[in-house]
């Protein structure tokens, strides 16, 4: 698979309806890695990963507990193309999406993979428990760290207290950050 490939790929139907392949911002050798689900409106018009209300959040977020900028950060989806109506990806489509996210994985050598919310962490760590159980654990994944945390999105919806766990996790993910 040759990532230059990747804006014009059609290996499943999410090709049909997307407007914009959303294939990651940021560096190559950026220290952390976030995964997120999918792209949504704003992503799919703007073509970059996380620039809508829920990158806002995230950013901020980032910003406040780790001390980093987004262009500091290599930031990517589990698909790469809109589901329509902001849809769940379906299993097929993410299973057709990962040899862009094993590329893109293979590439990147961050110290710690930040995965948000359910449909992340599953395909990135393999958790099958729900994000409310998995969330700030730490796994070892080659030579780097992981841990998933809630998605923003959530965070959106259900307020303060969700955004308290994001932020003791990304405390701990600054742990990690400056270990190694
Ligand atoms: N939600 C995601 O999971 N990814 C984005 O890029 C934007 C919103
Ligand atoms: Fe290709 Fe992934 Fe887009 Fe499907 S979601 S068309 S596999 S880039």
């Amino acid at each position: 698979m040759d990532l230059a490939d990747l804006p014009t790929c059609t290996r499943c139907t999410l090709s049909l309806t997307r407007q914009r392949v959303v294939v990651g911002s940021g560096l190559e050798s950026a220290i952390l890695m976030i995964v997120g689900e999918a792209p949504g409106k704003s992503e799919d018009e703007g073509g970059a990963p996380f620039i809508g209300r829920s990158g806002r959040l995230l950013f901020q977020l980032v910003h406040e507990e780790l001390g980093l900028e987004r262009g500091q950060c290599f930031v990517t989806n589990v698909v790469k193309c809109r589901p329509p109506a902001n849809r769940t990806p379906r299993p097929v489509e993410i299973a057709s999406c990962r040899p862009w996210l094993d590329e893109q994985l293979a590439r990147c050598s961050p110290r710690v993979i930040l995965a948000l919310g359910n449909t992340a962490a599953k395909s990135v760590f393999g958790f099958d428990a729900g994000i409310g159980l998995t969330h700030g654990r730490v796994v070892a994944m080659g030579t780097c760290r992981g841990m998933a945390t809630y998605h923003p999105a959530a965070a959106l919806r259900g307020g303060p207290s969700v955004v308290d766990v994001m932020r003791s996790d990304l405390r701990v993910l600054k742990e990690l950050l400056s270990e190694k």
